[in-house]
């Protein structure tokens, strides 16, 4: 019989030659579930890639002085080599500038227009280009910033096509309820339905004009397709979509799409309205998980609190870096990450836990009974409570690793091997020995031999080396996950050899020196990477333009009549200046942090009269007040050196 398939996608990361811990949590948990999944015997399959079409893109690639193609090819092979260190098993690694995808996304867009599900019209609002996403006034938050990030917006006004999203707001509504198990964790669903469904959807703007990587719209080369959509269609080129149709019929719809808690948007409300207007099935289901924060904040390479999986991998292995992330957090929701924590659940779990079970076993097989593991059935009450926790792990653990909490799964592991270890402590091994009683110890030997036996398979998915070192340890083969559901497999007459540690004590003093030392040469080595390209931003900073192109912008100088805070925004200042004309103007600007509203009263600053006008959480901003930032973030208005009047020229 065919096996089931299993499809299992991480979010197709944004080109980034520095990925943190954090931006590995999805990647690592997508590997963990593909090998659970395989040794469950389904056919799983799991993609992973880069989104590396937008602005962001093309414009970071120039201030690198790169095209943009040779920007993100290399960083795909760093990437590509991370996941290497990893060990990752990824079946696709997806690129959005995959040809065959290229058409994909320009197929998806035709069929969407061709239904009338995509419309030409005029996009008027503002759009945040570090997150591509574009927003209405009310969106934004109270500064006027985009309400993801927080970073400035501008607005646009430009010819676009748009996605008739507004039209699967009920059906969207409907799926929800006849399908709890789509989106998790549960809550998310209630966000969704709260911050946007309810609100009423608006149709969706998918095309640009600004710039040019991208997917051309097939029919208009003046446009390109919306970054989301381009994305988003990558988890279907990555299965074959279009060119290999019995590959993509096998996996599609996939079991389920990992992503972190800021893209749920797109995932539970754009891309099942895009599906839908294809006629195509859902994903059955969508995985949002938390952050890993560093000390309660977001990890930053600027505040010098990010953890780098380098140092963890070269210093405590790939076994440890995956259980710690699998053990630690709880998938569903924020987790903080501490290096101390980190060496002390090595030094607790790995040491004291399992490698000490690991060690006392094997040694004592080597003493006792000369190596040899040997089944003489003299059993005692006592072996019953070790056999049927053993028992329940099997069943418990399925069912936690089958609702994605992976953190129960592996605690309900460590149960049955702290069990064990204590079950040393109760049956007293060289106490046996000592009075001779080697039938009877040999069972108790034979019982903790085939606990680890079954703690080596359960935790094969997540500890592959230690999986192997320990069956290696008890001289049997790989009998597979299932056989953990069985007690009493391991045949007589196994040679064990102990070996050396699995695990070795941590000094966690000296190791956090030794960690943060090894993490902070990484982010010292990257930030001076990073100031050599923004060092390269500044010469090729912005474009040559024309003089034609410096006329268009009027430049006057102004004398700021008034000043208040804006009633509605944190960092924002509303200005009244005369610029000569009857009425002052209102201009609005962030320049809070550095003046108060009485400083700049009186004094003549330079203005730029013919910026289109902009509201700004309520009032409108008819102009721009320009000011100089230093590199440490300083900041100056600009004034003039004599009084020449309100409304003077500047060229
Ligand atoms: N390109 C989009 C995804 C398109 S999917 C069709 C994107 N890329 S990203 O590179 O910015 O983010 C990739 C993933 O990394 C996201 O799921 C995000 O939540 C995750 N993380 C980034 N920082 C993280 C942590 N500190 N902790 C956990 N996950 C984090 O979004």
């Amino acid at each position: 019989m065919a096996k089931q398939s299993y499809y299992i996608t991480t979010p197709i990361y944004y080109p980034n030659s520095n990925l943190h811990l954090g931006n590995t949590y999805t990647t690592i948990i997508a590997d963990v579930l593909k090998r659970y999944k395989k040794l469950q015997g389904f056919d799983a399959y799991m993609i992973t890639g880069t989104d590396e079409h937008g602005q962001k893109i093309m414009e970071t690639a120039k201030k690198a002085g790169k095209t943009p193609k040779e920007y993100v090819d290399k960083i795909v092979d760093e990437t590509k080599d991370l996941w290497k260190k990893l060990d990752i098993k990824y079946d696709t690694f997806v690129r959005s500038t995959d040809k065959d995808h290229e058409l994909n996304v320009q197929h998806v867009f035709e069929k969407l227009y061709n239904k009338g599900d995509i419309y030409k019209g005029t996009y008027k609002g503002y759009y945040c280009t570090p997150d591509e996403t574009f927003w209405t006034e009310k969106e934004l938050d109270e500064n006027g910033n985009c309400p993801m990030c927080g970073r400035p917006v501008h607005y646009e006004e430009e010819e676009t096509y748009f996605f008739r999203l507004s039209k699967y707001a009920d059906k969207l509504k409907q799926y929800y309820k006849d399908h709890p198990e789509f989106l998790e964790p549960h809550f998310r669903q209630t966000e969704m339905l709260n911050n946007f469904i309810d609100k009423g959807l608006t149709d969706l703007s998918v095309t640009r004009t600004s710039f040019d990587w991208g997917v051309d719209v097939p029919f208009d080369s003046k446009h390109v397709v919306y970054v989301w959509i381009d994305a988003l269609t990558c988890y279907l080129s990555a299965i074959g979509y279009e060119f290999d149709d019995e590959k993509f019929n096998k996996y599609w719809p996939a079991s389920v799409h990992l992503i972190g808690k800021d893209i749920v948007r797109f995932h539970a409300i754009i891309w099942p309205a895009l599906l839908m207007a294809l006629d195509m099935p859902l994903p059955k289901k969508i995985f949002a998980h938390g952050w890993i924060l560093f000390e309660n904040d977001k990890m930053s390479k600027s505040k010098g609190n990010i953890m780098y999986p380098e140092p963890l991998i070269k210093l405590y292995g790939i076994d440890a870096i995956k259980y710690f992330v699998l053990r630690e957090f709880n998938f569903g929701s924020d987790g903080n990450f501490s290096s101390r924590k980190y060496l002390e659940r090595y030094n607790s779990d790995l040491v004291n836990d399992l490698g000490n079970l690991v060690s006392r076993t094997t040694s004592m097989i080597e003493k006792y009974n000369g190596g040899i593991i040997e089944n003489t059935n003299v059993n005692d009450e006592i072996d019953n409570s070790l056999k049927s926790l053993a028992h329940e792990t099997y069943d418990k653990f399925i069912e936690q690793m089958d609702s994605f909490k992976f953190n129960e799964a592996l605690e309900t592991v460590w149960t049955l091997i702290r069990r064990a270890n204590k079950y040393v402590d109760e049956t007293e091994p060289w106490i046996l020995g000592r009075d001779e009683k080697i039938e009877r110890l040999n069972t108790v030997l034979y019982n903790l031999a085939e606990t680890l036996r079954i703690v080596s398979q359960l935790i094969e998915p997540v500890m592959e080396n230690t999986t192997k070192e320990i069956l290696q340890k008890l001289g049997f083969e790989n009998k597979g996950l299932k056989s953990a559901s069985e007690f009493g497999i391991l045949p007589n007459g196994l040679k064990v050899s102990k070996g050396k540690n699995l695990f070795d004590r941590l000094d966690v003093d000296k190791e956090l020196e030794i960690l943060h030392k090894e993490n902070n040469e990484l982010i010292k080595q990257r930030t001076i990477k990073e100031e050599n390209k923004e060092n390269k931003k500044e010469e090729f900073s912005k474009d040559e333009i024309s003089y034609e192109d410096f006329d268009k912008l009027d430049l006057v100088l102004g004398k700021v009549l008034d000043c208040y805070e804006h009633p509605d925004a944190d960092k924002l200042l509303v200005f009244k200046i005369d610029i000569g004309e009857k009425e002052p103007r209102t201009i609005i600007s962030g320049i809070k942090k550095w003046y108060s509203k009485d400083d700049l009263i009186g004094k003549n600053v330079v203005v730029v009269k013919n910026l289109a006008p902009r509201k700004m959480r309520g009032i409108e901003s008819k102009g721009m007040i320009l000011s100089a930032e230093s590199k440490d973030g300083d900041l100056s208005v600009i004034s003039s050196l004599k009084e020449l009047g309100a409304g003077s020229k500047i060229s």
